[in-house]
């Protein structure tokens, strides 16, 4: 039986994945992700075709199962060409060789969370993303609500570069997700001086448009009723119009 906390302190090894890993690793994703995958998935990961793996064993198990998988990342090289945050990179675009590792899934047996497991498996990946030097970027999904997650990468410094609207449709519901990346080798994307000076110039403009809105509602305020109420739906659109103005002109990675 797995109780790994209530027994004793496990000893968890980490190690690359091997094909007698298919049935335990089919298991666990099963139980862990509300998305269903192919068996060829499978059998890419446990034979290494196109995805690179670690798999974390408790090898102080009492149960005599010391080389049962408990925790997994897979992941997949993906040219920066090909990526959906090729403008979320620094890199020379000339170079037909920049790359990012992506991470396809992650996961952690139950009974053996909040013991440090998923760290250790993502510590892997950065250091495997940062011994490629034409490797850019590490990056992944996260379904919008799982919590866990997110927090996790939060608290492993990855950024939370953008909200995808309806990016997962699970069991016929639209899920958004969130873009998590981990810059590696300086491939982090910064504003240019143009780019810093159309954002403040930005901010200024709707600034000045909700002073101004401000300056005639108060000029008005002795206005019939009817006449006060248009004003208020008029203001409210400006400043909105202000906001998203200003979102638009700012880097998306901050
Ligand atoms: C997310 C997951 C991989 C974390 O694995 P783990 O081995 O427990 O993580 P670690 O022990 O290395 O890190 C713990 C950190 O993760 C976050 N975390 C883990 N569980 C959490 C929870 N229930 N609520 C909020 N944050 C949580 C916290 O930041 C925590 O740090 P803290 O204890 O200092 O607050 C694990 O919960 C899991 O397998 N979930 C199901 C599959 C999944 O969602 N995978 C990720 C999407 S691909």
């Amino acid at each position: 039986m797995l109780e790994p906390r209530a027994a004793h302190r496990p000893t968890i090894i980490y190690r690359p994945i091997r094909p007698s890993d298919l049935e335990i690793l089919e298991q666990i994703h099963a139980a862990l992700f509300p998305i269903r995958y192919e068996r060829e998935f499978f059998l890419d990961v446990v034979n290494g075709h196109g995805i690179v793996s670690w798999v974390a064993v408790d090898i102080s198990r009492l149960d005599g199962q010391n080389d049962e998988l408990i925790g997994f990342v897979t992941t997949r090289i993906i040219p920066v060409t090909e990526s959906e945050i090729e403008d979320l990179l620094r890199y020379d675009a000339s170079r037909k060789d920049q790359i990012l590792v992506y991470i396809l899934t992650l996961g952690v047996v139950e009974c053996y969370r909040n013991l440090g497991i998923a760290t250790s498996l993502v510590r892997e990946v950065i250091k495997y993303a940062s011994s490629m030097p034409n490797c850019r970027a590490v990056y992944l999904h996260v379904i919008a609500y799982n919590q866990p997650a997110i927090s996790f990468y939060k608290k492993m410094l990855f950024k939370l570069v953008r909200r995808l609207p309806n990016f997962y449709y699970v069991q016929g519901q639209h899920y958004d997700s969130y873009l998590f990346v981990f810059y590696v080798h300086g491939g982090r994307y910064t504003c240019s001086p143009q780019e810093i000076m159309s954002a403040v110039a930005a901010y200024f403009r709707g600034l000045f448009r909700m002073l101004s809105a401000k300056l005639r509602r108060n000029e008005e305020k002795s206005l019939p009723r009817w006449s006060k109420y248009k004003e208020t739906s008029t203001l409210l659109v400006t400043q909105n119009k202000r906001i998203l103005g200003a979102e638009n002109a700012t880097c998306q990675s901050g």
